[in-house]
């Protein structure tokens, strides 16, 4: 089995879980640098004003600000092709608000991508993964006001113009569909409704968020058209979390439910990007949750001449929906009764590599456009053994299921063009905001509690993906 020829495998990470450095270079203050960290069962804080003695992970986190060129080189050496990586908002424009980029922040850009290229790596960016700078959630509560549209195109503006002919790729906005649930409003649209201090339990404005998504509708159309001006070569793609769910029963209100959470969860963001306008399904929902989107005259026209070259997507676990409120047991991010047929990680995630395939059939069968999976993967807790090396099988098992079942889909005759899994190197965990949750092929020495210096490892699964790039996918 080989995958098709040119086929993108790498790694995806995100500016504010790896850099640190969150001042350095003159960098402004994001969402991420004023939560603190949390665990599996205790909820991180969201503190306004900085405390002193607290641990604030997005600060140093794996010190990647200052260790880049030792990482790329080792993604280098396992073979990637691609490393997806985020801008920092807040390198290139503190506050959102300043007239000018700050040099600075671009020039690390810079640095790095050049670093990726002396590897023949290319640069994927995600132009906003979770980064809003902090001045414009105290300022405009977010993607909330339609200001803040003007200010993302102006940050598009300066990197699309810094990186021409460097960076072919790019996606909009991180996951743009956690914006139709709770949990997103202060992680992607940058919300902070008043009393909210716990992420675990954000106060929910439904009417708030999804005009806040309305706004980063028009930003990533707008940005589409931008980036295609700039350099016609520009490919600007979307960034959905893919929330595979299956009816719990035959009941056909169970299969009912799974389609409109399904609709309202992942198609809702897609069908906007990829085909520029809202699906019919919208309207009811709006209704029915007292929704109504303010729009100016000419979004219509925006969203239908801005739509994406490519759709990408995480993938990391399925669930079930039913109309029964007893079997509900909610999982992380995604809600939803557990799956009697699957397993599920130490932190809930049911695994599910047959239903990769699935997803990549439907979305292919829906969209039409070069597919990409942009996150994928198991966190885990690894363990250092006596001779210092990390034997962490469990990771690769999960990986090599998910890369059989991109095969499956390929020979199904999907257009999937390449795969990052996440956190190649360890990274701050975004839902809890700790380090114990490792995903990478590289382990890092800093720990929950703060302590750690930082230095890299090479774990089982690093020679082991090495050999999967080098065999097109075939040696697994
Ligand atoms: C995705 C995000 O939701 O999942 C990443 O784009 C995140 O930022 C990843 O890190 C894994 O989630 P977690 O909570 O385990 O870090």
């Amino acid at each position: 089995m080989a995958f098709p020829k040119g086929f993108l495998w790498g790694g995806a990470t995100a500016a504010n879980q790896l850099e640190g450095g969150y001042l350095a270079g003159g960098k402004g203050l994001s969402d991420a640098d004023v939560c603190t960290g949390g665990s599996h069962t205790q909820s991180k804080r969201i503190t306004p004003v900085l405390e002193a003695d607290t641990f604030y992970p997005s600060h140093e986190a794996i010190d990647h600000y200052h260790r880049y060129q030792e990482d790329i080189a080792l993604f280098a050496e396992m073979g990637f092709k691609v490393y997806r990586f985020s801008i920092a908002w807040t390198r290139i424009f503190p506050t959102g608000e300043e007239t000018e980029p700050n040099e600075a922040g671009l020039q690390f850009y810079e640095n790095l991508i050049d670093e990726c290229l002396k590897y023949d790596i290319e640069p994927l960016v995600t132009i906003s993964h979770y980064e809003m700078p902090y001045a414009l959630t105290e300022k405009y509560n977010g993607w909330t006001d339609r200001r803040v549209i003007d200010l993302y195109v102006t940050y598009c503006q300066a990197i699309f113009t810094r990186f021409k002919g460097k960076v072919k790729r790019w996606l909009t906005f991180n996951e743009i569909n956690c914006g139709a649930m709770p949990l997103g409003n202060l992680l992607s649209l940058g919300i902070l409704n008043n009393g909210t201090t716990e992420f675990m339990h954000q106060i929910d404005q439904p009417q708030l968020r999804f005009q806040a998504l309305h706004h980063q509708f028009i930003a990533s159309a707008k940005a589409v058209q931008l980036g295609h001006e700039i350099d016609q070569d520009n490919q600007i793609g979307c960034m959905i979390a893919y929330m595979m769910s299956y009816p719990l029963t035959p009941n056909p209100a169970d299969v009912l439910e799974n389609q409109k959470v399904m609709q309202i969860s992942n198609y809702l963001c897609g069908d906007v990007q990829v085909r520029g306008a809202y699906p019919s399904f919208a309207k009811r929902y709006f209704t029915e949750n007292d929704i109504q989107i303010e729009k100016e005259p000419e979004d219509d026209a925006i969203l239908a001449a801005g739509k994406v070259d490519f759709y990408t997507f995480s993938y990391y676990m399925t669930v079930c929906q039913t109309t029964d409120e007893a079997a509900k047991s909610g999982g992380n991010l995604m809600g939803g009764a557990k799956n009697p047929y699957l397993i599920s990680s130490d932190w809930g995630w049911q695994i599910d590599p047959l239903g990769l395939r699935i997803a990549l059939n439907e979305i292919y069968d829906r969209y039409q456009i070069p597919l990409m999976v942009v996150e994928n993967g198991l966190g885990a807790y690894d363990k250092i053994k006596a001779d210092g090396t990390i034997d962490d099988d469990y990771r690769i098992d999960y990986l090599k299921q998910h890369i059989n079942a991109m095969h499956e889909a390929v020979l199904d005759g999907v257009d999937l063009i390449g795969y990052t899994p996440w956190g190649c190197i360890d990274l701050v965990s975004a839902s809890t905001g700790e380090m114990a949750k490792r995903y990478g092929f590289i382990y890092v020495e800093k720990y929950d509690d703060g302590s750690g210096d930082f230095s890299r490892r090479r774990k089982k699964s690093f020679d082991w993906y090495k050999a999967v790039i080098a065999s097109n996918g075939e040696k697994l």
